[in-house]
C-alpha cells in the first residue's frame, strides 16, 4: 500500500516553525532559501558542492533528545525535504542590521572579505566551527578546506578564524521537538517533465519496506553528495526518491562482540570519524583529506559504497581492513564480503530495491601494518585518481597474509591478487618488495584519464607499496602530510 502523502515540510528557520507547501522535492535547500524565503546571503557558486558559497547550517535532534547537534552543510546538493523537521541557520541568522557577529567582525577586523561573494559561506564555516558544528576538533585549515576564496589567500581568514570565540549555538530543541514529524510523503505533478515526482522519508525499516513495496524502482538517497549533483549539474528528472538519511536503525553505529564496528549504511563520514580512526588510525588521516566537512557532514559511508565508484576512497581501505557488507530488501537480510559487492563498472551485486544496510569493519589483528594512501592532485577537497590501502600481518619478519585494496586502478575498487601472493609467506624485505610492486602490472590495467595517465597510476601504485615498506622499517623519515600546515 502507497503511504499517505502529505503536501508540507516544515522546519524550523531561526527557531521559527516555516512550511514549504507543494514543492518540487527536488529543488535544492539553497533554491528555496534564496527564492522562496530570501535569504539571498546564501551564494550559488558551483552547484556542486566544491567552493562552499552555499554553507549553512543545519540542526538535528539528537537521539536521546538531550540538545541539537548542528552541521555545516551545502545547501546547494541538499534537497529542499531533508529540512524537514531540521532547524536551519543562514549567514542572515548572524548578528543584525546594526552589529556584526563577532566572526562577522572577526573578518573585517582581519581583512578577510574581498569579492565578498565567497565571505557568507566563510563566515558559516568559521561559526560552525565556533559552536562546534563541524562535525571533528577540526583545525582552521581543515574546517576551511570546503570553502574557496581565490583572492585574498587564506592568511587574513585563517587569522579572523583564530580570533572568533567558541561559543554555543542556539538551543532549538524544544520546538524541534513540537515538529515531531512522522515519515514524510510528497507527491507533486511535474507538468513541465510530465511526470510525479515523489519524495518519501521513512523513519524505521518498516517504514522503508512499506515504501519500497509501493515503489519498487525508486531512487534512493541519502546525505546526496552525489544525487544532489545528478540534479544540479545532469538536469537528471528523479521521479520516485525514497530518503534512507532518517531511518533509525541506519543510522546507528553499534560494536560486534568481537570489537569490529557495525556502521549504518546512513552514518556520515563525520559521525564515523572517530571510531574508524581509533581503530584504523590511517583511515582516519585519509577521511580527514575526503571532500570537505560540508561533504563529511552529510555523505555516509553506506552511500559511497553503495555508489560503487571506482574511485569512492572507503571502499579500498574497508577491502583491505576485512569488511563485510549487510544488504536489506523488505525483511530479508544478506550479508558478503566487501570486495565481492562490485561486479564491474557501475555494477554491484544489489537489487533495485534493495538497499545497503551497513558495513561492518573487524577489529584490526595486533600487529598488522596497516597503511591507506590517497593521492589527489590537491590536498583536500579532492577525488583520488587512485588510492591503495595495505593490510600485511607479518610475523617475525615474515609475510603471513595480505589484503591490498586499489581504487582509481580499475573498473571498481579491486583487490590485487597477483601481489598479495607474492607477499604471503616472503620475507619481509626491500627486495620482495620488488617483486610485489612489479607484480601489480598483473594485477591492473589502468586508465588514463584526466586525473592521471595509465602509467602514472601504476607507477604511483607501485610507489605507495614501497612507501608503506619504508614507513614500517625503524627509524623511517616521516614521508606525508598528516596535518593540515
Ligand atoms: C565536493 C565533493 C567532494 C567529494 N569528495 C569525495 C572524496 O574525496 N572521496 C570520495 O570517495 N567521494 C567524494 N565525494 C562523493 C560523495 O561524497 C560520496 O560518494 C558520498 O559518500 C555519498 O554519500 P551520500 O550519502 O551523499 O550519497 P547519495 O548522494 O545520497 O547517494 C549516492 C548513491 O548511493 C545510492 N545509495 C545511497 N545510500 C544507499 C543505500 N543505503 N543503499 C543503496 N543505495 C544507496 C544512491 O542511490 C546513489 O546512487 C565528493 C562529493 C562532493 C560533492
Ligand atoms: S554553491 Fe558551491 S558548494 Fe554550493
Ligand atoms: S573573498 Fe571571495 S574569492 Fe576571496
Amino acid at each position: 500500500m502507497a503511504p499517505p502523502m502529505t503536501d508540507v515540510v516544515r522546519f524550523l528557520l531561526d527557531g521559527e516553525a516555516r512550511d514549504l507547501r507543494g514543492i518540487d522535492p527536488t529543488r535544492t535547500v539553497l533554491e528555496v532559501l534564496r527564492n522562496d524565503l530570501r535569504r539571498t546571503g546564501t551564494k550559488e557558486g558551483c552547484a556542486e558542492g566544491d567552493c562552499g558559497a552555499c554553507t549553512v547550517l543545519v540542526g538535528d535532534l539528537a537521539d536521546d533528545e538531550s540538545g541539537v547537534r548542528w552541521r555545516a552543510v551545502n545547501a546547494c546538493i541538499q534537497f529542499a525535504p531533508m529540512l524537514r523537521g531540521k532547524a536551519v541557520m543562514t549567514v542572515e541568522s548572524l548578528g543584525t542590521a546594526d552589529t556584526l557577529h563577532p566572526v562577522q567582525q572577526a573578518m573585517v577586523d582581519h581583512h578577510g572579505s574581498q569579492c565578498g561573494f565567497c565571505t557568507p559561506g566563510i563566515i558559516m564555516s568559521l561559526y560552525g566551527r565556533a559552536v562546534g558544528a563541524s562535525g571533528t576538533d577540526a583545525p582552521v585549515a581543515e574546517v576551511l578546506a570546503g570553502n574557496l576564496c581565490r583572492c585574498t589567500g587564506y592568511g587574513p581568514i585563517i587569522a579572523a578564524a583564530e580570533a572568533t570565540p567558541s561559543e554555543t549555538a542556539p538551543d532549538v530543541a524544544e520546538g524541534l521537538k513540537a515538529l515531531a514529524p512522522g515519515m514524510l510523503s510528497l507527491e507533486y505533478e511535474d507538468a513541465l517533465a510530465g511526470m510525479t515526482r515523489r519524495w518519501i522519508t521513512p523513519r524505521n525499516l518498516d517504514e522503508l519496506a512499506q515504501a519500497t513495496a509501493a515503489y519498487p524502482n525508486p531512487t534512493f538517497v541519502c546525505g546526496a553528495t552525489d544525487v544532489g549533483l545528478w540534479v544540479t549539474k545532469q538536469r537528471r528528472a528523479l521521479e520516485t526518491v525514497i530518503s534512507l538519511s532518517e531511518v533509525a536503525e541506519l543510522k546507528t553505529m553499534t560494536r560486534e562482540a568481537d570489537g569490529g564496528l557495525r556502521i549504518g549504511a546512513a552514518v556520515t563520514y563525520a559521525a564515523a570519524l572517530n571510531a574508524l580512526s581509533q581503530m584504523y588510525p590511517d583511515l582516519g588521516a585519509m577521511m580527514r583529506r575526503l571532500g570537505s566537512v560540508q561533504v563529511r557532514n552529510a555523505g555516509a559511508i553506506g552511500a559511497n559504497i553503495a555508489n560503487g565508484s571506482p574511485i569512492g576512497d572507503m571502499p579500498p581501505a574497508l577491502i583491505a581492513a576485512g569488511a563485510s557488507l549487510v544488504l536489506r530488501r523488505g525483511d530479508t537480510q544478506r550479508t558478503m564480503p566487501l570486495e565481492d559487492f562490485f561486479l564491474a563498472y557501475g555494477k554491484q551485486d544489489r537489487a533495485a530495491d534493495e538497499i545497503v544496510e551497513a558495513v561492518i569493519a573487524p577489529p584490526p589483528k595486533p600487529g598488522v601494518l596497516f597503511k591507506v594512501y590517497k593521492i589527489s592532485k590537491r590536498f583536500d577537497q579532492d577525488i583520488s585518481a587512485l588510492c591503495a590501502a595495505f593490510a600485511l600481518e607479518i610475523v617475525g619478519g615474515t609475510v603471513r597474509s595480505a589484503r591490498i585494496a586499489f581504487g582509481g586502478m580499475a573498473a571498481t575498487p579491486k583487490r590485487a591478487p597477483a601481489c598479495e601472493a607474492v607477499l604471503i609467506g616472503k620475507p619481509w624485505t626491500a627486495e620482495t618488495v620488488e617483486i610485489a610492486a612489479a607484480a601489480l602490472a598483473r594485477d591492473f590495467t589502468p586508465l588514463s584519464d584526466m586525473r592521471a595517465s595509465a602509467a602514472y597510476r601504476m607507477l604511483a601504485a607501485q610507489n605507495l607499496l614501497r612507501k608503506a615498506f619504508i614507513e614500517s622499517q625503524a627509524g623511517a623519515v616521516e614521508t606525508r602530510v598528516l596535518e593540515h600546515g
